[in-house]
């Protein structure tokens, strides 16, 4: 193999383990790769009623002229999913609701959340255009930041997790090992008595903020082989939503 042929092949390959950030929902200007405020705790999901949209609703807006049909019918079916499998509701905001509603925009590049949950101010989530199915036009994209919106963290930063992963702190570039910090022991998060989830649509991929290509998050069991998925949420997703929400059932 000649120079060039190596080189093209190391691109090749770190491009497919996602060297360095060049997946959109690990923007290295971001807390954890796509939160815009960091959280006061780093845990799984919120339980704090002050930080859950009033009456299960998330109200939100839709920057107008941001997205093709296309677009807009992904985002729907994003909305739909969630409402399928929960009580949590969305529909437009009404002109009073603006001031702490979801914006819904591409005007960024990234896939991100301005802050976890309901807030005294307008949310913003960000949905940088890519062609159906690729980016942050996955489904389980949409839906991973729909549940940052309403009050998921990340998977990996559950208290649980080093039971199920062990973090490669070796491989994490160092300017971003904030992003698998877990270490407050009081908080308003919860696992809502679900197990860690590899499954989550809110788990990282295996080489996120890697500095090399090689894992950052190496599962500890047999059944971690999928982290990292973007299809849609998890069984334990949809419990732990329903919990966070109190639906019906799941009190
Ligand atoms: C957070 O949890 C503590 C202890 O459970 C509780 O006293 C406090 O009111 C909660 N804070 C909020 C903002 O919900
Ligand atoms: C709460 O949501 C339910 C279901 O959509 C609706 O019927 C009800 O009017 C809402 N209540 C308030 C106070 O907005
Ligand atoms: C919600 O708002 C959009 C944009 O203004 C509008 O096209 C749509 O018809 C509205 N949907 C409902 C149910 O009011
Ligand atoms: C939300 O913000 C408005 C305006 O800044 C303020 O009047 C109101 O008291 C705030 N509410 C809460 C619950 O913080
Ligand atoms: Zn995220």
């Amino acid at each position: 193999m000649n120079r060039l042929m190596v080189a093209v092949l190391w691109i090749t390959v770190k491009g497919g383990l996602n060297y360095p950030f060049e997946d959109p929902e690990l923007s290295p200007d971001m807390f954890q790769g796509d939160i815009g405020i960091p959280p006061l705790k780093q845990r799984n999901g919120m339980n704090t009623a002050l930080h859950l949209w009033p009456n299960r609703t998330v109200f939100f807006e839709i920057e107008p002229n941001k997205f093709r049909d296309e677009h807009m019918a992904l985002i729907r079916q994003a909305m739909n999913t969630i409402q399928e499998k929960s009580c949590v509701i969305f529909r437009n905001a009404t002109e009073a609701e603006r001031s702490s509603s979801l914006l819904i925009t591409s005007q960024n590049k990234g896939c991100s959340t301005l802050v976890l949950g309901f807030r005294n101010f307008t949310n913003k989530m960000n949905l940088q255009l890519f062609d159906p199915g690729r980016g942050c036009f996955r489904i389980g994209s949409i839906i991973h930041e729909f549940l940052h919106v309403l009050g998921f963290e990340h998977q990996h930063v559950a208290q649980d997790r080093d039971q199920f992963v062990r973090i490669a702190w070796e491989n994490i570039n160092p300017e971003f090992k904030i992003n698998f910090i877990n270490n407050d022991k009081i908080s308003n998060f919860s696992s809502f008595g679900e197990t860690y989830d590899y499954d989550s649509v809110m788990h990282y991929i295996p080489t996120a903020f890697s500095k090399n290509g090689m894992p950052t998050i190496i599962p500890l069991k047999e059944v971690g082989q999928r982290m990292g998925q973007r299809l849609g949420m998890s069984e334990i997703d949809v419990r732990k939503l329903n919990k966070m929400y109190k639906c019906p059932g799941y009190v």
